[in-house]
């Protein structure tokens, strides 16, 4: 005989089960090998499904020792090694690997697995965990020699500018280099020599910058230098005067070049002193990023607001500033023509009226006096 509870499980289980069926781990993404090098860091993915969501771990072996696989923990490699995993529908594990070294090189296994026997130790885990492998080859980091960072003063711009790479050690012999400027490649500027020259002819505050030589191998990652190129910020664009009505939204902007990019100021010229933007009304708004800064004033009042605005760049070069002159009109304005003509049309209307008045008696005198003068 079976006891009434068990027959209530058997019921629920033929109920159940065949809404929520079982699901094998699987990998929906996996880790891919790569080639780093020394000082770098590096991340390795794994997603995995399966119902229940799978147990996620991080194993490594030594290159060539796949038979020594050992348990990555969070924190280990004195807190060089990071594993994030995120339980969901999906099982999501990053581990990272910072500042590596020559000795982070080898096999790092993402194993996964929902199987209830997975942490039985006289189970196979080789039959209750899925794995997937991914090769992490470090490489001795190249090193350049590259110039010291350039400051260009105003007085120095006739001078040209020379910057130099030097590439001394490398694991393998590079294929060639190249010269960034701002993250963007300057075009031209491929050769296959170890050392690589960069000349700024005629420097102007606008070829300040973050240059950088790259060079390229064929079977690891660039190798980089970054030289800086410093200059007093240039104000090379904004408004001379802004011209609104009262009510009306006023905006005045300042672009500059020169690196590195300025922190920006707006302030109100008062004569020969300065002042302080005045926000107690709320209605100054101000935008800044990088070469580029916005001043909007909403609401136009024409009492407080208008004057000379100021945009003032600063780096660590120097600083430099421009102004732009806010007009505000009286709402009136356009009816100011208007009523100057109902002014004049006022007056006479007056000097006729008055005229009128003291023509009367004097009528015949200015007739005759006309007369006797055209005579
Ligand atoms: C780097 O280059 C400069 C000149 O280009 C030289 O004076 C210096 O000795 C070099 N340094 C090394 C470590 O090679
Ligand atoms: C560049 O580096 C190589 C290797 O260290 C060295 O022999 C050579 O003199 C360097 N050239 C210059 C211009 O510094
Ligand atoms: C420059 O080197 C760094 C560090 O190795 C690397 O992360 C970066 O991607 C390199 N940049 C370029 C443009 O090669
Ligand atoms: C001025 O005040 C408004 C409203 O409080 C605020 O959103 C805005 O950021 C302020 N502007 C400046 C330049 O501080
Ligand atoms: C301003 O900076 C942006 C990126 O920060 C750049 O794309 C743009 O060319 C710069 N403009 C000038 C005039 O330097
Ligand atoms: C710009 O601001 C800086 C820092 O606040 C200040 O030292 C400098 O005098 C200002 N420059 C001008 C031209 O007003």
């Amino acid at each position: 005989m079976m006891h009434p509870n068990a027959v209530m499980l058997v019921l629920l289980g033929k109920l159940v089960l065949p809404f929520v069926s079982a699901q094998n781990a699987g990998f929906v993404k996996s880790p891919m090998s790569e080639t780093k090098l020394t000082g770098d860091t590096f991340e390795l993915y794994c997603d995995v499904v399966g119902n229940p969501t799978p147990e996620i771990q991080w194993w490594y072996a030594e290159i060539n020792r796949a038979d020594s696989f050992k348990q990555l923990w969070d924190g280990a490699r004195k807190r060089r090694v990071s594993i994030n995993t995120a339980y969901g529908t999906n099982g999501v594990s990053v581990l990272g690997i910072t500042r590596l070294t020559l000795e982070d090189s080898g096999t790092y296994e993402c194993r996964a697995s929902n199987d209830p026997r997975r942490n039985d130790l006289r189970q196979n885990p080789a039959i209750t965990w899925i794995r997937a492998q991914a090769t992490i080859s470090v490489l001795q980091k190249p090193k350049i020699n590259a110039s010291d960072q350039v400051i260009l003063s105003a007085d120095s711009s006739s001078k040209p500018v020379i910057l130099q790479c030097n590439l001394t050690t490398a694991h393998t012999p590079h294929e060639e280099s190249f010269w960034m400027k701002n993250g963007q490649e300057i075009p031209n500027t491929r050769t296959d020599h170890r050392l690589t020259i960069y000349r700024i002819t005629k420097p102007r505050a606008d070829d300040s910058g973050e240059y950088m030589c790259v060079y390229t191998f064929s079977m690891a990652p660039n190798a980089n230098a970054t030289i800086e190129v410093k200059a007093k910020p240039d104000i090379i664009g904004h408004k001379r005067s802004e011209n609104k009505n009262e009510g009306e939204d006023a905006m005045m902007y300042c672009k500059s070049v020169g690196y590195p990019h300025p922190t920006w100021t707006w302030r109100k010229v008062d004569g020969t002193s300065y002042t302080d933007i005045d926000n107690s009304t709320g209605r100054f708004f101000i935008t800044s990023r990088d070469n580029y800064t916005e001043l909007n004033i909403i609401n136009l009042d024409l009492k407080t607001d208008p004057g000379v605005y100021q945009c003032n760049a600063s780096n660590v070069i120097g600083n430099t500033a421009e102004t732009t002159i806010l007009r505000v009109r009286s709402n009136l304005a356009p009816l100011w023509p208007f009523l100057g003509v109902l002014a004049e049309i006022l007056i006479l209307v007056v000097i006729i009226v008055v005229y009128e008045k003291r023509k009367k008696p004097d009528d015949f005198i200015d007739g005759k006096q006309t007369f006797g003068l055209s005579l």
